[in-house]
């Protein structure tokens, strides 16, 4: 065989690479005909079941030669092979380009395989020809008719990309990658019967444009041959992975594809494979039954769970295939070893705090937070994931992709702080060291704690409910938010505790609190729960826990208030500059603001609510007074400290940018005490 295409076997596949590099792989006589004999070498020899064909140097083919057309005409060998291909499978792998007669050469395998970026045209119209190998046939064959008239008319290529969403390209490689994932399809359907995999072939190719009932006339006559064939009688053993699929699921194969029974309901696949098992699972795979109706299943979290499956498992499996097999191929594919697209050289210094993430992100190649997250993947910040994206699943769960609606400027820092700060209600706080108080006391301190315990819940609640929404572009959002989970476990934790630690025990629970929690877990966006928890609602707590002197009793709830103000201290700043940060950053910052505003207007109303409810109120007078008996002397307290509550509450808005001052729902004094 002449150097303009050399072949070279591969298992059951044959190679074939057309080898004019420096021509750009254009199609002289000598390409064609040597194209032509490894179509031959492909088809005559029982040792191959499929071929891939691609193309040296930095393209597939550029078309026809046109210096060799010119003297000699077009070679009658290519002619042949756009016409006729081949009785076996192929595979075209595609880098760089397949243009002009170079797409219609791919056009005639029955599989095409392209790197991204790779250029697919037929640009004949703008040198005054027209596609005259087929590929006027067959484009519109393969992409919408709008797309083959466009191409055929303009002139323009197409990229692999756009090829691979109208289906023209069956696999997007990462470029470099064509071949290795052509060759891995080709080794998959290798493993098939080649009689089988011929009259396939053959009956999908002369169904385009029949009528169905030209097609079951055509398909009749090579019933008998392929269904009474040695391969099929002897099932898996036909195919060179004979003995992985067992004889029972060979049988069951060949009697569905016949019609004689119906497919038995409840086999299910095996989902944890171990890589041996993987290779029996793909076979598997190929005679699968459909899952049973959701209705036959006992369990509806399975059914759609298996239906989910259903769906996504094509692309698992081919991502399965094609490790799998080149595991079996003894290759390696080390593409994680190239650098080019990642930021490979990044050498952060830790600062006097040791390494945090502000650290990390004064690498712009890793701090570069976006304005909108496009991946919606488990990818990492930094990470080489685009030529990798189009491949990944898509987690619709991850909503939160627009940095406005939950960054924070100061939310690193926040985390660093709330990771140091750690401690332990088990052994932190002295407990031994309760004192034992009067019995109005103690009564007062376990509402208080009682209450208190209702708040940590659902300050606990309520970043869970936005965690899972946030994706890796902003996890410095959502590490932190874990901390505050933390924080809230925490604190309910300890009054909890705190509540039994006296001997007393847990007292009321309150309505009015517990409807007005339910309106923030429920807060239409992030930002406006994150406002009425973080600053409006943990606010006044931090604001009740600063004024922990006159409230605590005993050295123990002493202890215990000053750690947790420095907790909520953390999530009321974070609160705050969230705020700030969406009402800066938004893209309509005018109807943001109004919304806001909509939105606190009813949300102070809600807070209103739970801040004069008597399990509150009535509890911290009692301990602010001393004792029962001088609750009034407690609520004068409250009421000043009603004005400072009401005071550091607008002032965190002033910080945020929101200015509350003219409208706020609160009333200025404690009703009943102005
Ligand atoms: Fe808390
Ligand atoms: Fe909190």
């Amino acid at each position: 065989m002449a150097d303009e295409v050399l072949t070279e076997r591969r298992g059951r596949v044959l190679l074939t690479t057309l080898n004019r590099p420096d021509a750009r792989n254009a199609i002289n006589h000598e390409l064609a005909e040597g194209l032509v004999r490894a179509v031959e070498e492909l088809d005559g020899d029982e040792g191959l079941t499929a071929g891939v064909l691609t193309g040296a140097g930095r393209g597939f083919c550029s078309g026809m030669d046109l210096k060799a057309f010119a003297a000699r005409g077009a070679p009658k060998a290519v002619v042949r092979f756009l016409e006729d291909g081949a009785a076996k499978p192929l595979v075209a792998a595609i880098e760089g380009f397949a243009m002009a007669g170079g797409l219609e050469l791919a056009l005639t395998c029955d599989l095409l395989v392209a790197a991204k970026g790779a250029k697919l045209g037929i640009p004949e119209a703008g040198v005054g020809l027209f596609a005259a190998g087929g590929g006027l046939l067959r484009l519109p064959q393969r992409v919408p008719y709008g797309v083959a008239m466009e191409m055929a008319l303009t002139a323009d290529p197409i990229r692999a990309e756009q090829a691979f969403e109208y289906g023209l390209v069956i696999r997007l490689a990462a470029p470099g990658q064509a071949v290795e994932v052509a060759l891995a399809l080709a080794e998959r359907i290798a493993r098939n019967a080649p009689l089988a995999l011929a009259t396939s072939k053959r009956l999908i190719r002369s169904s385009q444009g029949c009528t169905e009932a030209e097609f079951w006339a055509m398909q009749r006559p090579q019933i008998p041959g392929v269904f009474e064939s040695e391969d099929a009688k002897e099932g898996p053993r036909a195919s060179p992975r004979s003995g992985r699929r067992s004889g029972a699921a060979a049988r069951a194969a060949r009697s569905l594809a016949l019609g004689t029974r119906r497919p038995a309901v409840g086999r299910r696949p095996r989902v944890t494979p171990s890589l041996r098992e993987g290779v029996t699972m793909l076979s598997e795979l190929e005679n699968l039954q459909p899952p049973p109706p959701a209705a036959d299943l006992e369990e509806e979290g399975l059914a759609a769970w298996e239906a989910s499956f259903e769906h996504d498992r094509q692309i698992w499996g081919e991502l399965l295939a094609e490790n799998v097999e080149r595991l079996e191929r003894g290759s390696y594919s080390l593409h994680w070893t190239d650098t080019t697209n990642s930021h490979w050289g990044t050498r952060v210094q830790p600062s006097s705090r040791g390494l945090t993430f502000n650290d990390i992100n004064r690498s712009k190649a890793y701090g570069t937070i976006p304005d909108r997250a496009d991946n919606r993947n488990l990818s990492p910040r930094g990470s080489v994931r685009a030529e990798h994206r189009d491949r990944m699943p898509v987690l619709e769960a991850y909503t939160l992709l627009d940095k406005y609606e939950i960054w924070a400027d100061n939310v690193s820092t926040l985390y660093e702080e709330a990771k140091s700060r750690q401690w332990n209600s088990t052994t932190d706080i002295p407990w031994a060291e309760l004192e034992p108080a009067s019995e109005d006391l103690e009564k007062a301190a376990c509402q208080f704690s009682t209450f208190l315990s209702e708040v940590e819940f659902v300050a606990g609640d309520f970043p869970s409910r936005w965690i899972y929404k946030i994706p890796q572009d902003f996890f410095e959002v959502k590490n932190f938010l874990v901390t505050q989970m933390m924080d809230e476990a925490r604190h309910m934790e300890v009054f909890r505790k705190r509540a039994l630690a006296g001997g007393g025990g847990l007292l009321h629970a309150s309505p009015a609190f517990e409807w007005s929690m339910k309106a923030i877990l429920e807060a239409p966006t992030h930002t406006m729960g994150t406002y009425l928890l973080n600053l409006l609602g943990e606010g006044f707590v931090l604001s009740v826990f600063r004024a922990g002197e006159f409230l605590a009793r005993t050295t123990v709830d002493r202890e215990i208030f000053r750690r947790c103000m420095q907790d909520e201290a953390r999530h009321v700043a974070y609160g705050t500059m969230e705020l700030k940060s969406y009402l800066e950053n938004h893209p309509d910052p005018e109807t943001a603001l109004a919304n806001m505003h909509r939105f606190a207007d009813l949300g102070e109303v809600v807070l209103f609510t739970s801040f004069v409810d008597p399990c509150l109120l009535e509890p911290i007078a009692v301990l602010m007074g001393g004792s029962l008996a001088e609750i009034d002397e407690g609520f004068e307290g409250i009421s000043f400290l009603w004005t400072t509550l009401r005071e550091e509450y607008l002032q965190r808005c002033d910080r945020a940018g929101f200015d509350r001052r003219d409208r706020c729902q609160i009333p200025e004094f404690l009703p009943g005490m102005s």
